[in-house]
């Protein structure tokens, strides 16, 4: 199959459109990553998804929708309780995503065979004329190949699924540069699924108080089953040995002067570049957690392309505001190893 490489005008937008209509596969940007997008209530195309990706078949898809009413005039959902109504007045269309119990049009495919539905309304221009021009909610995961960062440029999608997917609109680089915020409201109490651009403290201030799941924060044990399937698979890992050190200023610094090789790097701060003597990829400034969530899969993707460096020791973020979102990301891709410098 060859994949065609779409710009961000009318015409290809309805090109696209057309694709989607016709079951094909169309990679998407939105405001957090590009998705890979295909027509929510045709299973043939939800299954096209799974197999361009390599994804497994029990890890369920978001619903994008263009406005609050999708939800209703495509049976999404089989109920919208008051405190999604609040999360969709104050955050959509944004970087959230919502799962409530599934409506009746919702196919199998799409939920993993779960009761609950996943849906997120986003804020992109393209993404949302998109699935407003196809006139369907559009099911998506993040565009990248199973194991994968998520893509956050048209090209990145193409390294990963051309020749597998019908075509891209290249939309520029996404501006949050993680995935979306992911809250169930298909229990009793809110609970945080995976931390995103809208933060915890975002949603609190909006519908009171929100459970954190523990997968979000911690590692899973082999025995538990996690809340959102998502989290139990092996989340992206640069080759080389990533090792997060939880350190004040001048241990970090120290640690790191004192562990000098070519073949180790360093993801640090702006403030740290000139003081550090290895190479260094700099997340930006200490306190721009919003630049660091936009930097951070790209800087993975770098260390990759250097195959000299073994070992990368890392910053550790604060698990607040954006900076949960980060260490969620940052502690899978070293693989749950944090380094304690203060208790040495
Ligand atoms: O920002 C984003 O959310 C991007 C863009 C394209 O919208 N999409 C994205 O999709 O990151 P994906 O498939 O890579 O991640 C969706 C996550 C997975 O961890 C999945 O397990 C979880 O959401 N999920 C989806 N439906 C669920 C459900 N019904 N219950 C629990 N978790 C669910
Ligand atoms: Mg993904």
């Amino acid at each position: 199959m060859k994949t065609l490489l779409l710009k961000d005008n009318e015409q290809d937008i309805l090109k696209a459109a057309e694709i989607l209509k016709n079951g094909g596969l169309v990679g998407m940007p939105t405001e957090t990553v590009y998705g890979l997008g295909a027509n929510a209530l045709n299973p043939q195309a939800v299954a096209n998804i799974f197999k361009a990706k390599g994804r497994p078949m029990d890890n369920p898809l978001i619903v994008h929708i263009s406005c609050f009413e999708d939800i209703e005039k495509f049976s999404l959902a089989s109920k919208i309780p008051e405190k999604a109504k609040l999360l969709a007045k104050n955050f959509w269309p944004g970087p959230l995503t919502v799962i409530l119990k599934k409506g009746s049009l919702v196919p199998d495919e799409v939920s993993a065979g779960l009761d609950t539905v996943a849906i997120r309304y986003p804020s992109h221009k393209t993404a949302n004329k998109l699935i407003k021009t196809a006139e369907l909610p559009i099911a998506a995961p993040s565009a990248n190949l199973s194991g994968s960062p998520s893509p956050t440029t048209a090209q990145h999608v193409l390294n990963d699924l051309n020749g597998k997917i019908d075509a891209v609109i290249d939309g520029g680089v996404c501006d949050v540069g993680l995935e979306s915020t992911v809250i169930t409201l298909a229990q009793e109490k809110p609970k945080l699924l995976r931390p995103g651009g809208i933060t915890l403290e975002m949603l609190e201030s909006v519908i009171g108080e929100v459970l954190v799941d523990s997968a979000v924060l911690n590692k899973l044990e082999d025995n538990q089953k996690p809340a959102s399937p998502g989290m139990k698979y092996k989340h992206y890992a640069p080759k080389a040995n990533v090792i997060i050190l939880k350190a004040s200023d001048v241990n970090f610094i120290n640690f790191i002067n004192s562990n000098k090789s070519i073949n180790v790097a360093a993801i640090c701060y702006d403030e740290d570049v000139k003081i550090l003597n290895v190479k260094t990829y700099s997340l930006g400034k200490k306190n721009d957690l919003e630049k660091h969530a936009h930097n951070l899969f790209e800087i993975l993707r770098e260390i990759d392309s250097d195959k000299t460096i073994k070992t990368v020791y890392s910053r550790c973020p604060e698990t607040k505001g954006m900076g949960m979102a980060v260490y969620n990301r940052l502690i899978r891709a070293a693989g749950f190893e944090v380094k304690d410098l203060e208790k040495l």
